[in-house]
């Protein structure tokens, strides 16, 4: 079986239109081929190349799929047999073009554009097999990955530990709970700390907005936002347009319901950014005390009658009552705000018969959605969401990591 770059430059039809193709010299392309004993690369395309590839291929009018990079090895192997559900056409064929997304940092989606939001599901879209299969690729072999969260998560740090792991990356968890954080160290001084230690990315999650940034200030690694009080957490809004595009085929034009405690929201802020760029239709739904008026400034339509909200929609997504950040009573008690926002069968009629119902999680059954509806496996992908989860921060890693000063060395060797 033939070595991936082989195959790779093959399908493209040979070094000079590949040297050509990702603009370096054609010596270079010869060299994926030899092992690494004689300067190559033993058979394998540096990462960095693999979406300019795609993409250019795409524009000659050839079919180049991130397995192509796996050709011949293991995970190529596993990929072939496992069960495929493809994109539709008009999905696949968007361009994946990395010049689109030329960030070291992924910090929130308010700011980026169309096209680098497509860029990162169609480089998912590629993993989800992958990750299925469970599967490693050394696409991030040799690199460090160093989750720090202040706040607790079960999805969100097992997600993108298992995703570092799957690209060959290293990983360490810092427990913020037996840190020096504990003996009164500033966000500022552990970022220093850990940045002297030479990690590739730091996966960050803080109960304070904005604190995700000013740490990605002073640091010269990567930073991920996993979440930053109720600013943004990117990667759960890509991770659910996946889980969206992938069961209904687009996002434009659907009409998305984001309904409960929209206000304290770093999950609903992030998707709304991420859905209204995309161009879906997007209503929030809940008390005003949890949807203030301000919010028609980030063009969506605001209902406080849950069964006018979820009308005709296509996504019912629901949010939990963020109760740490409430700082005074926002709903007269859970019992009642179940009775006019709590997602059931009954309320769940106004929205079209193929509705989906997503959930990031942690779900707080009887309260914000009703057991059954959580758990009607017609109706609701909130596993499927958790899936994509691994699949999207496997793309954003690659994403930020191609942009390190430091990976273009790398790649060159
Ligand atoms: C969300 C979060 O932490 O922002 N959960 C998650 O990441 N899956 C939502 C929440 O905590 O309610």
């Amino acid at each position: 079986m033939l070595d991936p770059a082989t195959h790779v430059i093959g399908k493209c039809g040979g070094p000079d239109a590949v040297a050509e193709m990702v603009g370096i010299h054609v010596s270079n392309v010869h060299r994926w081929t030899y092992p690494r004993a004689r300067g190559g690369t033993d058979g394998r395309i540096p990462a960095r190349h693999h979406a300019r590839l795609i993409a250019e291929a795409a524009r000659r009018g050839i079919t180049l799929v991130p397995e192509d990079f796996f050709h011949g090895t293991e995970a190529a192997a596993a990929l072939s047999s496992a069960p495929r559900k493809r994109e539709p056409a008009s999905q696949m064929t968007q361009p994946a073009d990395p010049t689109r997304f030329r960030h070291r940092h992924l910090l929130g989606i308010e700011g980026l554009s169309s096209d680098e939001i497509a860029y990162l599901l169609d480089r998912a879209n590629g993993f989800v097999d992958m990750s299925r299969s469970r599967r490693k690729a050394d696409l991030l072999s040799g690199l460090s990955v160093m989750n720090l969260f202040f706040e607790d998560s079960t999805r969100t740090r097992t997600s993108f530990e298992l995703a570092a792991l799957r690209l060959g990356a290293d990983v360490i968890n810092m427990s913020v709970a037996t840190s020096s954080i504990q003996k009164g160290e500033s966000l500022i001084d552990t970022a220093l700390t850990l940045n002297a230690m030479h990690p590739d990315v730091l996966v960050v999650r803080h109960p304070h907005s904005g604190a995700v940034e000013l740490l990605s200030q002073k640091v010269t690694c990567s930073v991920i936002n996993a979440g930053d009080g109720s600013h943004e957490h990117p990667t759960q809004a890509l991770l659910d347009a996946l889980t969206i595009r992938r069961r209904k085929g687009r996002i434009g034009g659907l009409i998305v319901a984001i309904c409960g405690d929209v206000a304290h929201s770093r999950v609903a802020r992030s998707n709304i950014h991420l859905l209204t760029t995309m161009g879906a239709r997007v209503r929030v739904v809940g008390p005003p005390t949890l949807v203030p008026r301000s919010m028609a400034r980030m063009g969506v339509e605001i209902f406080h009658d849950m069964r006018q909200g979820l009308k005709d929609c296509d996504i019912v997504m629901m949010l939990r009552l963020q109760l740490e950040r409430m700082h005074g009573t926002y709903v007269p008690s859970l019992r009642e705000n179940f009775h006019f926002y709590g997602l059931d069968y009954d309320k769940l009629a106004n929205a079209k018969p193929d509705a989906l119902i997503m959930h990031p999680g942690p779900i707080n059954r009887g309260v914000e959605i009703d057991t059954a509806v959580a758990d009607d496996v017609e109706r609701s992908v909130i596993t499927e969401q958790v899936e994509m989860g691994v699949a999207v921060r496997m793309a954003c890693l690659e994403a930020v990591t191609a942009n390190l000063p430091w990976m273009d060395a790398r790649s060159r060797a």
